[in-house]
């Protein structure tokens, strides 16, 4: 199974890896890993919080289709290596995953036992 590395996080000082079967997303890898993502749309291609850097493993991912290419154009800080988690694919190839300072005060705003964390998002 590939293995998804997400890098620190303000709740994760260190990296933490996790192994889903292809076809998982990345959100849900996330989950798993116990990474902060944000979610506010419930994985509906609505929102943009879910927002990840692939800084590895970019081109294994399923493609992008127009829903997520419309999305995304609404984050902050898209890059060419820029996905939504809740869309993004897992393919067979092992990735690093950088959740966006975006996503991560987008999970701090969804969690009020998180409030005052802000400070230390990590990019
Ligand atoms: S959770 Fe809203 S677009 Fe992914």
């Amino acid at each position: 199974m590939p293995r998804v590395r997400f890098l620190p996080t303000f709740l994760l000082p260190e990296p933490v890896d996790v192994d889903v079967p292809p076809g998982t997303s990345l959100q849900e890898a996330a989950y798993a890993a116990h990474a902060p993502i944000g979610d506010a749309c419930g994985g509906n291609c609505a929102c943009s919080t879910c927002h990840v850097h692939v800084v590895e493993g970019f081109e294994s991912l399923a493609e992008m289709d127009d829903a997520e290419d419309d999305i995304l154009g609404k984050a902050t800080d898209v890059q060419a290596i820029s996905r939504l988690g809740c869309q993004a694919l897992v393919g067979r190839a092992d990735l690093v995953i950088r959740i966006t300072p975006e996503g991560q005060l987008a999970f701090i705003n969804e969690h009020p036992e998180h409030r005052g964390r802000e400070g230390e998002i990590k990019g």
